[in-house]
């Protein structure tokens, strides 16, 4: 019969990471742009948890601000302060010293987890949650087999099975190094039998600290139930303590984004070269190119073609869009618009539907109306273009004058001549003309005609247009 108790969870989170050789807390290190701690606290909330206590102690207030950042405000976590990295077993009892004394649920389940297992799936986390249930034991632990069990905790087992305890690596022993079964270091506990249990812990080995992992000896020794259940994927269970395992891990995690992408439609004629953040949604028939980045919050609307070679961050693509060759930060692509090859859309760019931005073009904070076209050779900064308007190659959008950024705004149906530069604040009326090479430093009313350097304007050029002026 299960056992049902309530359930709290405590990651440890304190160390430095030293192996990363990082000025970045390691829990920070990003995975599929997203804090690897992060990862861990995601598979977690979303099982039914009294709490999430986090013990965080190197660079702690960057770790607290980096992880209310990442999780918002919707996932309540407690952080918990080890002062003094003393090891995993101290950790824990710093956290669970968090826990109200009084608070009546000290027969509940506590799950301890390390920090730096990004890769761990909610359902592994509920198997081994059911399994300490199932056999009401004091532990539970998960184990794996790895081929390279190096740098690892071993599970040592008695004759019959059953776990007896854990030994580091640093302190094992040949035969016990021989080992492949592994500790990931996630586990289930009665908090009744924890507490007692850390306090019996002594630093007495290799690395002159309080191992978690000693919890189990004392446990087993004073005659309560270990369990333990075996996990088939062994990148579930990757710890990741220096850049070539955050490397396998961020390997590991694209091929599980990229499969699930897959299997809710989208096409990825590359998997292997296109990359997807975990905070990326993409709707069912995009289709994706090779060696394509998708960051941050970036969405892709239904039949929309991105790639090849396309980094787009923060950035919305409407329906049935076309873009190649882009790098785009900030900006909104709008349904049925094609971009590239070769273009930059920088932060504040927002192409209305059918919009047409072409080859080597930039924009910045620049608004591109419905079906208008800078098709080539273009600078469009601190700009407005009107629907249907057309830019000509070379045009220039002077908008710094070495002091601060003007705008230029370009009215419906313009059409700007090659090589004009528009020097800002100036407006371009609804229909207006400029003509190859202007420098345009004042306003063109509708309809006019701008020409020469500095431009002259011409009132009334385009309907004079259809008599051949
Ligand atoms: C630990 C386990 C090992 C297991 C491995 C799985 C121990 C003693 N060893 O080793 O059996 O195979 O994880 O990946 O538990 N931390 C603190 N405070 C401390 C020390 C560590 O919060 O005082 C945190 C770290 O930030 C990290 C986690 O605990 O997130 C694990 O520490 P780490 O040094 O990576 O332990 P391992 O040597 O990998
Ligand atoms: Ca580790």
């Amino acid at each position: 019969m299960a056992v049902q108790r309530p359930l709290a969870a405590i990651v440890l989170a304190a160390g430095e990471g030293t192996r990363m050789r990082s000025a970045t807390p390691k829990v920070l290190h990003p995975l599929a742009g997203r804090p690897m701690l992060a990862h861990l606290v995601d598979a977690l909330v979303a099982l039914p948890l009294e709490r999430v206590v986090l013990v965080v102690g190197h660079r702690a207030e960057q770790v607290r601000t980096a992880m209310l950042d990442a999780l918002g405000t919707a996932t309540p976590v407690d952080f918990v302060e080890q002062r003094v990295q003393r090891g995993t077993g101290d950790a824990t009892a710093v956290a669970l010293g968090a826990f109200p004394e009084d608070d009546g649920l000290d027969e509940d389940d506590v799950l301890v987890l390390v920090g730096d297992v990004p890769l761990l799936r909610t359902e592994t986390v509920e198997a081994l949650l059911a399994h300490h249930r199932r056999t009401d034991a004091a532990a539970t632990l998960l184990t794996t087999h790895l081929a390279d069990p190096a740098g690892y905790g071993r599970i040592v087992r008695d004759a019959r099975g059953g776990v007896v305890r854990i030994v580091e690596q640093a302190d094992a022993t040949d035969e016990e190094r021989a080992i492949t079964e592994i500790n990931p270091a996630i586990y289930c506990f009665r908090r009744s039998l924890l507490a007692p249990a850390l306090r019996r812990l002594t630093p007495a080995n290799a690395q002159g600290e309080y191992y978690l992992t000693d919890v189990i000896a004392v446990l087993h020794d004073a005659g309560h139930t270990v369990a333990a259940i075996a996990v088939d994927d062994p990148f579930e269970c990757m710890g990741v303590n220096d850049r070539t395992q955050l490397a396998l891990a961020e390997a590991a995690l694209r091929d599980r984004i990229n499969l699930a992408w897959m299997r809710a439609g989208v096409t990825m004629v590359d998997p292997a070269t296109t990359y997807v953040d975990s905070g990326v949604v993409l709707e069912s028939d995009v289709r994706i190119l090779p060696n394509t980045i998708l960051e941050g919050s970036t969405t892709i609307a239904t039949g929309a073609i991105v790639g090849p070679d396309v980094r787009l961050v923060d950035t919305e693509v409407g329906a049935g869009a076309t873009v190649s060759h882009t790098v785009a930060r900030g900006a909104t692509i709008g349904s049925d618009c094609t971009v590239g090859p070769y273009v930059s859309l920088r932060v504040g760019t927002r192409l209305a539907a059918g919009a047409h931005v072409g080859t080597f073009v930039e924009t910045k904070n620049a608004q591109i109306g419905e079906g208008a076209k800078v098709p080539h050779l273009a600078y469009v900064g601190d700009a407005s273009v009107g629907p249907r308007a057309n830019v000509g190659a070379g045009t220039i959008t002077a908008n710094y004058d070495g002091r601060s950024k003007h705008r230029t705004e370009i009215g419906a149906d313009a059409r700007i001549g090659s090589n004009t530069v528009l020097r800002a604040p100036v407006r371009i009326g609804d229909g207006a003309y400029t003509a190859a090479g202007s420098v345009v430093t004042h306003d063109v009313p509708p309809g006019a005609l701008a020409k020469g350097v500095p431009a002259e304007i011409d009132e009334g050029w385009a309907d004079r247009l259809d008599e051949g002026n």
